[in-house]
């Protein structure tokens, strides 16, 4: 197989098959290729980009544009760090720095999770946690560390 075909054209094709159709197929077809798979391969933008008749960079743009959807598989634990205004301004972009410095989970920026009265908050396994700081985090981290 081709190393930079490797991702599963099949899934792919089958969400397109399913979507495709829609008006405004774009976004639908990400979200369901992100749901199949986990994340959208940039080696995909090509076949969703021909099938649904656009520009690889059309379809590129949409992808990075939106923070929800992830071009790489999530590796470890899945944590996302709120970055919207309250958060930044209680510490949020310090504790992203240090979870990405951390390593053992995947660091997702997020923009707001309604927690904005106890900033800054952070989703870990889809879990919220509120008024964050570094240590409780590596805390957090310790906890979610072992196999999944
Ligand atoms: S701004 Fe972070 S939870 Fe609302």
């Amino acid at each position: 197989m081709n190393h930079t075909d490797s991702y599963d054209r099949q899934t792919v094709g089958r969400v397109l098959a399913e979507r495709g159709q829609l008006d405004g197929p774009l976004m639908p077809v990400l979200h369901g290729v992100q749901d199949a798979l986990g994340h959208v391969p940039e080696q995909a933008v090509a076949q969703i980009a021909q099938a649904l008749n656009l520009s690889r960079a059309e379809v590129h743009g949409v992808l990075t544009y939106y923070h929800h959807f992830r071009t790489q598989p999530v590796k470890g634990p899945l944590l996302q760090v709120c970055r919207a205004e309250a958060c930044r301004s209680m510490g949020g972009e310090q504790l992203l720095q240090h979870a990405q410095g951390a390593g053992g989970c995947s660091v997702e920026p997020v923009y707001c999770l309604g927690l904005c009265a106890m900033a800054p908050a952070v989703m870990l396994e889809g879990q919220p946690y509120a008024r964050m700081t570094p240590a409780r985090l590596d805390e957090l981290l310790d906890d979610v560390g072992g196999p999944r």
